[in-house]
């Protein structure tokens, strides 16, 4: 079989609750007919987001890693491409710790910078590697509005994601050209997921109807990225809901 004719692979690194983002992506590109593969940390939660997926007709494959562990995810990349051919592949693993700038551990500051740029450096690299010899395919990133503003009390989130813009931007820049279209996305605001639900249930309830961003309203832009002709690519969308101030 040659390449062009393999199934199509859309691989979504960062994917934990049913009831998140990464989830929402893997649902969306299954939905056009990708086989997803989805990785995170915790297997039990990725087979429940691969045994939606397949219960509603799709194909899904759960691939436990962390992304800041190169061998791990060299180890996924591997599996990965047994599925077939990479078409699109979206780094979505983030961790937001809270703390004033003085309270804020040296150990947080490493987890943010381990998650978020290893992580993106890894996972980005090991994609880019599979589509590379393709001459196209979508590599893209989630960011946050932390992503464009320091603020407390997220010195270490936003010196991460600012980090990882900037790597999304190195890298558009690198292989865009070489036909791989790299965007990052800056979410501006907070998702509706469980995250939210579990950690500020006040801050869910204040938003009110669709005050915070759908995870699948999300996805639709994410599809519609990698949808879009080369001779038109964007490299970042600010994705934010209709009532938050900016
Ligand atoms: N939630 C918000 O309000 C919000 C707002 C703006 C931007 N964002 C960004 O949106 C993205 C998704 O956020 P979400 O809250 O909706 O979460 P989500 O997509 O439901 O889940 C992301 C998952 O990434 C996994 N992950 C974390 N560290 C990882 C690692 N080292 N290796 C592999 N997987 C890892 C976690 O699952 P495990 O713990 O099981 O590995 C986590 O559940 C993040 O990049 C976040 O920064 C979120």
């Amino acid at each position: 079989m040659s390449n062009q004719e393999k199934p199509k692979v859309a691989w979504v690194a960062g994917v934990g609750a049913r009831a998140g983002l990464g989830a929402a992506l893997a649902r969306r590109f299954a939905r056009e007919g990708l086989i997803a593969a989805v990785t995170g940390r915790t297997a039990e939660r990725l087979g429940a987001v691969a045994a939606e997926i397949s219960a509603a007709g799709g194909k899904a494959f759960a691939f436990a890693g962390d992304v800041s562990d190169e061998t791990s995810i060299r180890a996924v990349a591997a599996r990965v491409a047994e599925l077939g051919r990479l078409e699109v592949a979206v780094f979505n693993a983030g961790n937001a710790a809270r703390a004033p700038s003085l309270e804020l551990s040296v150990q947080q500051l490493e987890e943010a910078w381990r998650v978020n740029v290893l992580g993106g450096f890894v996972f980005s690299r090991a994609a880019l590697q599979a589509l590379l010899p393709q001459q196209q395919g979508t590599l893209l990133i989630t960011g946050a509005t932390a992503s464009l503003r320091g603020k407390p009390p997220f010195a270490a989130f936003a010196a991460a994601k600012a980090a990882l813009r900037s790597l999304s931007q190195t890298f558009a820049r690198e292989f865009g050209p070489k036909g791989i279209h790299v965007a990052h996305v800056v979410i501006d605001g907070g998702i509706d997921g469980e995250r939210l639900r579990n950690n500020a249930p006040e801050r869910v309830k204040a938003a009110g109807e669709d005050g915070l961003l759908s995870p699948d309203a999300i996805a639709e832009a994410y599809w519609q990225l990698h949808r879009q002709h080369r001779s038109a690519w964007t490299q970042e969308l600010d994705l934010r809901p209709f009532k938050e101030p900016f």
